[in-house]
């Protein structure tokens, strides 16, 4: 599979087109951003990380039954995924309170969430995310009613799947962000699932895991992924490129 032209560059991944009109070739990269871009900061190896632990989780998910953009790791930071046509509305789940949900809310971290949230947003940096409702999505055009329907269960199969396979490793999943395209008409889990779109806390301590160590300046951000990739047994040695 060979590189082509840029299609589009996030505040975290490339995404390039390739010789063969269904694939595209993700890169990760080590930009790490928060509060919507305005916070940017290149952290070392957090490319590489989150490339082996999205493919992964994306094997995971696919094995029970989810349908994924993911098709193979390329090199260290590169993945081949299909080409979706993406629905800019993410979903989130959550298992206990943190983040937006206590600010908006005022209610305070750490609370068991059950049962767990679903919650839909815009996926719009200039407006910072708003949040959205299935009304409000329909006649936006953003997405059908059939996709939000499919959007929601497949969410929550997610998160059957991920709390059991984190708290086997003896973290819990507080929280994350999925997002879905349709390739070929068909709904598919789109985008990464890395410790950069969820929150993942150490069972025991409640350690912070994930992007939170970046957003609130912790420090030790890919330290922490490796960490959490270690207990998932996730394989991080180089990945010969295939041709
Ligand atoms: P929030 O608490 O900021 O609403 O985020 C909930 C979870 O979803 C958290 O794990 C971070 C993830 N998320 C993203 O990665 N990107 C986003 O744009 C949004 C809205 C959430
Ligand atoms: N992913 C978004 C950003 O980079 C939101 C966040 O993670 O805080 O700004």
């Amino acid at each position: 599979m060979q590189k082509t032209t840029e299609l589009y560059a996030g505040k975290a991944k490339s995404v390039y087109n390739t010789d063969h009109p269904d694939y595209l070739i993700m890169s990760f990269r080590n930009d790490t951003s928060a509060f919507d871009g305005e916070k940017i900061e290149q952290l070392e190896r957090k490319g590489e990380v989150n490339n082996k632990f999205n493919h992964f989780i994306m094997q995971k998910l696919e094995a029970a039954g989810i349908p994924t953009q993911v098709e193979s790791l390329l090199s260290d930071t590169e993945s081949v995924v299909k080409r979706l046509e993406m629905i800019p509305v993410e979903c989130v789940v959550r298992n206990i309170s943190a983040g937006s949900l206590c600010r908006r809310l005022g209610v305070e971290e750490g609370l068991d969430l059950q049962p767990p949230t679903f919650e839909l947003f815009l996926k719009n940096d200039a407006l910072h995310d708003p949040m959205l409702n299935e009304s409000l999505a329909i006649t936006f055009g953003w997405a059908t009613q059939p996709q939000l329907t499919k959007m929601r269960e497949l969410t929550l199969t997610v998160n059957k799947v991920l709390s059991q396979l984190f708290d086997d490793a003896g973290m819990l999943l507080v929280d994350y962000k999925l997002e879905f395209g349709l390739f070929k008409g068909e709904i598919m889990l789109g985008d990464e699932f890395s410790p950069d779109g969820c929150r993942l806390w150490d069972k025991e301590s409640r350690e912070k895991l994930d992007k939170d160590r970046f957003r609130q300046g912790l420090g030790g951000v890919v330290e922490a992924y490796l960490d959490v990739a270690s207990r998932l047994g996730i394989d991080m040695g180089p990945v010969e490129r295939s041709s």
